[in-house]
């Protein structure tokens, strides 16, 4: 079947200027991903993992290389784009339903075309019933699951996910990547995850890119093999465990390799020049 190439970045980089000089993020940066994909993005805290999705948002740009989202270069957000990020983001004083009708709001849509939409998004996170509670009143793993129907109202062709259930705690978050995993193979999105869980990757995605500590670079790609839909307790599995087992060392090998060559920064705010 020939697939669609989606997202394309090649070698990009992320230099900052910080107060106390530049912070090189990114360094050389390269994946592509095919429409349906389902892509995680794994590598230690700071390599850079939250630079490239924004990046890849147009949120702000890459120092070097080239970024391309469905054919187009990336220069600013567009609407075919959804981001969830760790944190729901969601505004204390609005309702959960004018939580969600945010963004429709802001891009001057009419509302009513979007309802039927969204009351069926809610139903499926099994959010109903609670369209005027405020999120104070809803759990975390609520909150991040209005947050994924406020990404999916307005329908976008790519879902970039930075760390989005990070905060929740283990069991709701098993959960939610289930729910993940069939709002992925039910509204045939793009998927771009990030996440720092190795377990987390390889169960939801079909391709993982792992980055090394920063400047975040490619270190290794793996494709899952894995059956979908993920049969129950595949995380239980030995063919589950030696890929994760397998992703680890390929981490730790870098970490060593780079101890010895003297390369090893610890992930500690430090600069380059
Ligand atoms: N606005 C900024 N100015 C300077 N340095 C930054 C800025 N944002 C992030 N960094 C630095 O860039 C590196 C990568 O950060 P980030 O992309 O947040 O990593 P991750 O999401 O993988 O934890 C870190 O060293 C961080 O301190
Ligand atoms: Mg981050």
């Amino acid at each position: 079947m020939f697939m669609k190439q989606i997202i394309d970045i090649k070698n990009v980089g992320k230099i900052y200027e910080g107060e106390k000089g530049l912070v090189n993020a990114i360094e050389n940066f390269s994946m592509q991903v095919e429409e349906g994909d389902f892509v995680a993005i794994v590598g230690p805290s700071g390599c850079g993992k939250t630079t490239l999705l924004w990046g890849l948002t147009g949120l702000h740009n890459f120092t070097s290389g080239k970024a391309y989202v469905l054919e187009e270069e990336i220069t600013k957000p567009r609407r075919e784009v959804g981001i969830i990020f760790q944190q729901s983001n969601l505004l204390p004083w609005r309702t959960l339903i004018e939580n969600i009708y945010f963004p429709l709001e802001i891009m001057k849509e009419n509302i009513n075309n979007y309802k039927d939409r969204i009351d069926e998004l809610i139903e499926g996170v099994d959010l109903t019933g609670f369209n005027d509670s405020f999120p104070r009143e809803l759990s975390g793993g609520m909150q991040q699951r209005a947050s994924i129907v406020r990404a999916l109202s307005y329908d976008p062709k790519i879902l970039l996910m930075d760390e989005p259930f990070g905060a929740l705690d283990a069991y709701t978050r098993d959960e939610m990547d289930t729910l993940l995993l069939e709002i992925w193979s039910k509204t045939k999105k793009t998927i771009v995850f990030v996440t720092h869980r190795i377990e987390e990757a390889v169960y939801l995605a079909n391709k993982v890119y792992v980055m090394t500590a920063r400047p975040g670079t490619n270190l290794a790609l793996y494709n899952i093999n894995l059956p979908r839909p993920r049969p129950e307790g595949i995380t239980m599995e030995m063919a589950f465990f030696d890929i994760v087992a397998d992703i680890k060392k390929t981490i730790v090998k870098d970490v060593q390799a780079k101890k010895e060559a003297g390369k090893y920064r610890s992930q500690e705010y430090s600069t380059i020049a």
